[in-house]
């Protein structure tokens, strides 16, 4: 087992030219206290004779020996940051690698392998080392308040790393980063980053995200954070539908605020300087059970928080009467449509009971009528045209007074002659797409409409029944109508 804590990652790249001779590892990774090797090699050519080989530390302070190798006077370690710490693997003119104990982050820098030849001259190659220090890193955001110069609104720091960590932004918020980079005694790196925007009441609470890479964490640092931005409160008043009229029942406003940090207090008034008796007010909501004269007014509500105020009215106007298509006349107009539906359900229940029992009558033995063969006289067109003149005539529907459902009965029976002729002239009219226009202007009250809408379901199921034909059409499958 290697003692060494060496975490080489490029080994031997030739550095510049075919005459460069000199391999080093280009890049030496190493924690701090581990032991690592600097690894140097000369290819031996024919004609060229090695003196000499030394490594240099090169820094922005100059140049600094560390190590020299000479054939006949052997090892020197001049007197350097890494005395007592670096000795030559096995010193030779054609492998000076040295080994360095006891990393520090100060180690870190470029080290160069030196060979003095003849005839030729110096050659040489470097290695860049780091000795990995884990950063520390934090990220933080800063309230601030909704304004219109930019301003510092996240924070996020990798301090001492070496090499320096890699701090990343990701939000939808428009700002910039910008990085501050410090050299540390030790050669490590620390670094803050800054974001900045002109902080708006949109941005608060939008992600901001920051991210840290550094090669000696296993994982990047992933910072989930929010902005925070401060603004007094914007006020809107909702709840009047401008259909307030006397008389009318639990009506109410509220005093929708947004506000960060959220409102303190809300306050309402009203234009006549005393608040009507039937309003009452809790919080943010105005409530009037019954709505009188005294509520036609005009109603302001002003939020307050810690940085400001702001204010909203509404005038609620009050009429006498309740307008045309208030709710009062909708939630009428509901209430038809609602008995007409259930209307409609009881009809295709009957109706569906009665096939049924029909069919048991009839036991296993052949259906009374035979199918005739589908004629399509009119084709799809004339399903639409059928269809839309049914969607056409409202007004049918409000015919309650016709029971459906007593139609449906006596056209159950077998009997032809109990089919109702406006039945068969309502399907006729149907039919023909050139009556049909007229078909608005003669509605047909004495029709019933339910049983002409059951016609047009067997039609759509390809069974074109003829007019003349009785309505207790056992042969079709109650299936089918479901
Ligand atoms: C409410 O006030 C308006 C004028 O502001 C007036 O025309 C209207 O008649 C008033 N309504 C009632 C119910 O008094």
């Amino acid at each position: 087992m290697k003692p060494l804590g060496l975490l080489t990652v490029v080994f031997a790249v030739i550095q510049g030219a075919a005459s460069q001779r000199v391999k080093v590892d280009r890049e030496v990774q190493a924690n701090p206290g581990e032991t690592f090797q600097l690894r140097c090699k000369f290819e031996v050519v024919q004609g060229i004779s090695l003196t000499q080989v030394s490594w240099v530390r090169e820094s922005s302070a100059g140049r600094e020996n560390i190590a020299v190798f000479h054939p006949s006077l052997g090892s020197n370690y001049p007197d350097s940051f890494l005395k007592g710490r670096v000795s030559f693997v096995s010193p030779s003119l054609e492998n000076p690698s040295i080994s360095v104990s006891d990393a520090k982050t100060s180690d870190s820098g470029t080290y160069t392998c030196e060979y003095a030849t003849y005839p030729s001259g110096t050659d040489q190659a470097s290695s860049a080392v780091f000795i990995l220090a884990k950063p520390q890193n934090n990220a933080t955001t800063l309230p601030v308040l909704a304004g219109k110069d930019a301003v510092v609104v996240a924070r996020c720091e990798s301090a001492k790393g070496q090499p320096a960590g890699q701090v990343f932004w990701d939000t939808t918020a428009a700002g910039d980063q910008s990085n501050t980079t410090k050299l540390e005694n030790d050669k490590t790196v620390s670094v803050v980053s800054e974001f900045r925007l002109i902080p708006k009441a949109a941005d608060n609470g939008k992600d901001i995200t920051c991210i840290i890479k550094h090669r000696a964490q296993k994982t990047d640092d992933i910072y989930k954070m929010k902005l925070a931005v401060q603004y007094p409160p914007t006020v809107s008043i909702s709840g009047y539908d401008g259909q307030w009229y006397v008389g009318r029942s639990n009506v109410q406003l509220t005093c929708v605020a947004n506000a960060n940090p959220p409102p303190t207090s809300f306050e309402w008034t009203v234009a006549s300087g005393q608040m009507p008796k039937t309003a009452q007010i809790i919080g943010n909501k105005l409530s009037v059970p019954k709505v009188d004269e005294s509520i036609n007014t005009t109603f302001a509500c002003e939020a307050k928080n810690q940085l400001g105020s702001g204010q909203d009215r509404v005038t609620t106007l009050v009429t006498a009467e309740p307008p045309p298509g208030s709710s009062a006349t909708s939630s009428i107009i509901g209430a038809i449509i609602g008995i007409l539906i259930v209307a409609a359900l009881i009809a295709t229940g009957l109706l569906l009971y009665c096939r049924r029992r029909n069919r048991s009558e009839n036991g296993d033995g052949p259906p009374k009528y035979k199918p005739p063969p589908p004629t399509r006289t009119g084709g799809s067109t004339e399903m639409l045209n059928k269809s839309h003149g049914v969607e056409s005539q409202p007004l049918d529907y409000f015919d309650t007074s016709h029971e459906p459902v007593t139609n449906l009965d006596a056209d159950d029976d077998d009997d032809d002659e109990n089919v109702p002729n406006g039945n068969s002239g309502a399907r006729n009219g149907l039919e023909d797409p050139f009556h049909q226009s007229n078909s608005s202007s003669r509605i047909p009250v004495s029709q019933p409409n339910l049983p002409d809408r059951f016609n047009q379901q067997e039609d759509e199921a390809g069974h074109a029944v003829p007019s003349h034909i009785g309505r207790g059409d056992s042969f079709i499958s109650s299936a089918m109508l479901v």
